[in-house]
């Protein structure tokens, strides 16, 4: 139905984590277009996009490359029912494969949140199949303050209080455990004893469950958008050893941490530990099409060999999974990370601005820590360095708000913890350059010195 262009346009579009009752009667903003690390407005004011869209556009904005291979898959074959296999959906699995350590079966879904709902039921059918433990094993213990997405399961594996509240109760034997956080360890434990502390914690818990109940352990290498928790050197390696000594499956959400983001291709390459299944999305295909993918190691896919007509086999099919213009826009982009060592440039430019940050912000008393890897970054506010006490949340949204007045958009922690949405994010195209890099600290000093005290 042709629209009048000189009628207001009514606003009829819920967004997600927005409290529209802010909105009332403000003309919509609209983004139009995007460009490298920049996304313009329909008034032509450009925004330097530090979160890469949501976590995902890895190789920047406006790559005709990807949008040629969209193009052309479109027009060859543009859908097929996931059960028939498409020439890139294959292709891409194979590049997946070779990418990762370890020899595995790779389901492609459409989202992070059906990547890990799809392995939490990889998990408990592989259990009920490989005949090791007499008892179903169904529980997955996650760790408080991840995020693993909005579906009821991936949902209840979050451990973020304010995802939550409203929503609950979700589906039961979802169990969480504190992670590693060293801004926030007991300050009598050493780095190294506060991984060992959590992963004892894990094992703990293990144990208190029963551990002929526990699934698997769900972790990102490095809570991202939780406020970018760093684990301490040995606590992946000591998380492996807990679960292969009481039997549980080891899964790793790599939904933002995956290709490039941390400085490696792959977040737990920074710690030689291998998970038995790991999950992507977002950076999979950059943002340019939505997709998820499931990987579990081939131990794990045998348990579903069996024979034709018996339920041995994985009893879930998602429509969009395996899309195939979304596994041929992903193949390009995963090139593209590999040709233009984007992994690279997160790690050189990360490590600078990091550097940045700490010799123009370090000292305010506002900044409580800064911390990342490769361009995974975060800046920790608080009252002040000394109580550590998280800054109010006028303060935090203040700071953020004048950023976007002045271009530059910056994500935080919000709606994770009540009482603690205090951690600026910093996640940009993994082409960030040093001068774009130095663009940020300046937003984020002129948002702290626009914060009342
Ligand atoms: C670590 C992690 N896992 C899973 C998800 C869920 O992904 P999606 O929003 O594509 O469902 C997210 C989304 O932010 C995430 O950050």
């Amino acid at each position: 139905m042709a629209r009048s262009t000189s009628a207001p346009m009514p606003d009829q579009l819920w967004r997600p984590l927005t409290q529209h009752q802010n909105l009332a009667g403000k003309p919509s903003h609209f983004m139009t277009e995007a460009k490298g690390c920049y996304v313009t407005d329909q008034g032509g004011k450009s925004y330097l996009d530090t979160l890469a869209g949501l976590w995902c556009v890895n190789v920047g904005y406006g790559r005709q490359e990807l949008a040629d291979v969209a193009q052309a898959q479109m027009s060859k074959l543009p859908y097929l029912n996931p059960t028939l296999t498409a020439e890139p959906t294959s292709t891409f699995a194979n590049t997946l494969q070779d990418l990762l350590g370890f020899k595995g079966h790779v389901y492609f879904s459409a989202s992070g949140s059906e990547a890990n709902e799809t392995a939490f039921k990889i998990a408990r059918q592989h259990h009920l199949q490989s005949g090791k433990s007499g008892q179903r094993r169904f529980k997955i213990i996650s760790r408080y303050r991840a995020y693993h997405g909005n579906t009821m399961g991936a949902l209840a594996a979050t451990g973020q209080g304010e995802r939550k509240i409203g929503y609950e109760p979700g589906p039961p034997g979802f169990v969480h455990v504190m992670p590693p956080y060293p801004y926030r360890a007991h300050p009598k434990l050493t780095l190294e004893e506060h991984g060992e502390e959590c992963a004892h914690q894990l094992e703990e818990t293990i144990i208190y469950e029963g551990s002929d109940t526990v699934a698997a352990v769900i972790m990102e290498p490095i809570i991202s958008g939780g406020g970018v928790l760093i684990p301490p050197d040995n606590y992946l390696p000591r998380v492996r050893e807990i679960c292969d000594r009481y039997g549980v499956v080891l899964i790793f959400d790599e939904v933002v941490s995956g290709f490039g983001r941390t400085g490696s291709l792959f977040g737990h390459m920074h710690w030689d530990t291998l998970p038995d299944i790991i999950t992507f999305a977002k950076g999979l295909a950059s943002g340019y099409m939505p997709i998820g993918a499931t990987v579990a190691r081939e131990e794990i896919f045998d348990s579903f060999l069996g024979e034709a007509g018996d339920l041995s086999h994985f009893r879930q099919v998602n429509t969009f999974g395996g899309h195939p213009v979304a596994t041929a826009v992903g193949q390009k982009a995963v090139e593209i990370t590999l040709e233009e060592d984007l992994a690279g440039n997160a790690r050189g430019v990360g490590e600078y601005l990091r550097g940045q940050f700490q010799s123009v912000i370090g000292d305010n008393d506002h900044v409580g820590d800064i911390r990342g890897m490769g361009l995974l970054n975060a800046v920790e506010l608080v009252e002040d360095k000394d109580s550590r006490t998280p800054l109010n949340e006028a303060g935090v949204t203040g700071l953020i708000a004048h950023a976007f007045e002045n271009g530059v958009i910056l994500g935080r922690n919000g709606n994770t913890i009540p009482g603690r949405c205090n951690i600026l994010l910093i996640s940009p195209p993994l082409i960030l350059d040093r001068g774009d890099a130095d663009k940020i600290v300046e937003a984020v000093a002129a948002g702290l010195g626009a914060i009342r005290n």
